[in-house]
């Protein structure tokens, strides 16, 4: 790309309580067809205003994200969805009502109004509301539905952090929003409305669990777990097919008994390192002292899977900085959040998964 550097406005707010002249000045930036980094509470997102395909279209180039891959509108109001989709059936209804502001994207009928740029030219369109001050307050100041993928560059971890997006968006965007860190690391989960039975696209901040207690029937695609070569399902959910989540470094996930993995862990790390491969390990918190003198990252405890979703994206970042070649993780239980982090983990790997027994 030979795009020229642009100067990139940053923005540092009150996560609880942003500062009205900043938000007006990120806003207007919007309105004018600008694009603007701002925190949620799953990830920072890249936005620009839904309804302008040129301004749409800034986020591809600063992202380098592929045209078919296509992206969230957030809204501020559910009253908002009505004019971005063609029909809400009373199930949808309750979704919003219910998990609303919230890690929940629902995908949904479209309406002309919604340009290609934004559906990559699908016939459907994925909204969300938001669960954070800084995006709400942003959202409802610029007086447009908001589009925003994960603000980092394309195939790179999502950005939880100001920091992160300042690496990978400075000079390409027109303002970053720094309200600290996100509160669950982790995309919201995408729930496709237009099935006859709703189904999860991309587990995420809600959990599956959580999703039954309202949605029984709610049913979960076969792709999400499974490598996509592996799979016969077309890929319903277009992001889904990318390499996402990658780190620098290739990544190996061990999964099985938790107390028998660091032993694998440390088998399958001085393999590597005997090759001259730089190795870093994820531990969590309860298997942290089982790696001897051997330095690991610790990104949480097992009982705790939104620690884990936190640290998660930061720590492959830490990693991709230290120059590893490696990064092997341990793998947690599928339940709660720790569905999301398995599957992040799993897809950075591309599926190189070892089962202990
Ligand atoms: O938490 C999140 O969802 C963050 C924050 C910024 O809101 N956003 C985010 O956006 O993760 P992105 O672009 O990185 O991921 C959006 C996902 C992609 O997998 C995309 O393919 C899928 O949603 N998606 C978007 N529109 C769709 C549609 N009409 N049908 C099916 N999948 C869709
Ligand atoms: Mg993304």
């Amino acid at each position: 790309m030979n795009a020229e550097s642009i100067e990139t406005k940053l923005l540092k707010v009150n996560a609880a309580k942003p500062e009205a002249e900043k938000i007006a000045v990120a806003a207007e930036i919007l309105r004018q067809g600008g694009v603007v980094a701002f925190p949620t509470e799953t990830v920072y997102g890249l936005g620009a205003d839904a309804l302008n395909p040129a301004a749409v279209a800034k986020i591809f180039t600063a992202k380098g994200r592929p045209g078919d891959n296509p992206l969230i509108v957030h809204v501020a109001d559910i009253a908002e969805v009505g004019k971005l989709v063609s029909s809400i059936s009373p199930v949808a209804c309750t979704m919003m009502r219910t998990f609303w502001p919230g890690p929940l994207t629902l995908i949904l009928p479209r309406r002309e109004i919604v340009p290609d740029a934004v559906t990559a030219g699908l016939e459907t369109v994925a909204i969300r509301m938001p669960d954070h001050p800084v995006a709400l307050a942003l959202i409802r100041a610029a007086g447009v539905p908001v589009a925003a993928p994960s603000a980092n560059l394309s195939g790179k971890p999502s950005p939880t952090r100001a920091i992160h997006v300042q690496v990978d968006l400075m000079g390409k965007v027109d303002a970053i929003i720094d309200g600290g860190d996100t509160g669950i690391g982790v995309e919201s989960t995408v729930l496709d409305m237009t099935a006859e039975r709703p189904l999860i696209l991309r587990p995420g901040g809600l959990t599956l669990e959580r999703l039954q207690m309202v949605l029984p029937e709610v049913g979960l695609d076969p792709g999400i777990m499974v490598a996509q070569e592996e799979t016969s399902v077309l890929a319903r959910s277009p992001g889904v097919k990318y390499k996402h989540y990658a780190p620098q470094a290739e990544v190996l996930v061990v999964e099985g008994e938790a107390e028998r993995q660091p032993e694998t862990i440390r088998r399958l790390a001085e393999d590597a390192e005997a090759k001259g491969k730089r190795v870093g390990i994820i531990a969590t918190e309860e298997n942290a002292y089982r790696y001897g003198n051997r330095q690991v990252i610790v990104s949480g405890s097992r009982r705790e899977p939104l620690t884990i979703a936190h640290n998660l994206f930061s720590i492959f970042r830490e990693m991709d900085a230290e120059g590893k070649d490696m990064i092997i993780a341990e793998g947690i239980d599928d339940k709660d959040l720790g569905m999301a982090v398995m599957n992040r983990l799993r897809k950075a790997s591309g599926f190189r998964i070892v089962k202990v027994h």
